[in-house]
């Protein structure tokens, strides 16, 4: 049975973002991401497992098309066609949204994870209440952006630098971000 401390409530449910972007801002290039970080995946693997995640239906397709195990995949998109195997649709962030924290509810998680890309991160950043954030040190080209996160609205939390690892094409430092409290 479980313990009445462990019962999510909608309002309890955060929503989350987490991304990876460069100096200039960039995280992604031509429908895939401009690096190779084997250190960040795992932790996004990690910090992920067991709860909704909310995409867009481009960066869907950028990972094959297929889930990732073990966590729903909401897939954010205007078509009335786009039906995929083993995952929802939602045909607005704000769907995808209620979806995900009914998802969470049920499952007793209390977050709801929005893993991009460009267009869904500028639509739920006003939105998010955590920020996870990788920031890749270097500047690369691409066309697909993050917006600059507002010091006044989100408070840095902590901060850890990661050396690239043999299978990361760049260090990184791994920073939260909490909206602020008004
Ligand atoms: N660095 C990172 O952490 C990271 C993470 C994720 C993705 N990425 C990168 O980001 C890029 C993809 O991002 P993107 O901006 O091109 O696409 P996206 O945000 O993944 O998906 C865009 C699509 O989502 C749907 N959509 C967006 N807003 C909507 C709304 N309000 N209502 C209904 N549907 C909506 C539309 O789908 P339809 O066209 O089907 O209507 C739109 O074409 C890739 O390069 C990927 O590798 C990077």
């Amino acid at each position: 049975m479980q313990g009445e401390g462990s019962v999510k409530h909608m309002a309890d449910i955060k929503i989350v973002i987490i991304v990876a972007v460069s100096e200039n801002g960039v995280i992604g290039r031509d429908g895939d991401m401009p690096w190779k970080l084997s250190t960040d995946l795992k932790r996004f693997k990690a910090l992920s497992m067991g709860k909704p995640l909310v995409m867009g239906r481009k960066t869907f397709e950028s990972v094959g098309s297929k889930p990732l195990p073990g966590r729903p995949h909401i897939i954010i998109s205007r078509s009335q066609c786009f039906d995929m195997p083993g995952v929802e649709t939602a045909e607005s962030l704000e769907k995808a949204l209620d979806r995900g924290r009914a998802i969470a509810e049920e499952t007793g998680v209390d977050e709801v994870c929005v893993v991009g890309g460009g267009e869904i991160y500028r639509q739920a950043l006003p939105l998010a209440d955590l920020l996870h954030v990788t920031h890749v040190e270097t500047v690369v080209d691409g066309d697909t952006f993050f917006p600059p996160i507002d010091a006044d609205v989100f408070e840095q939390l902590e901060e850890t630098a990661v050396p690239a690892g043999e299978k990361d094409n760049y260090p990184t430092r791994y920073a939260i971000y909490r909206r602020r409290r008004v």
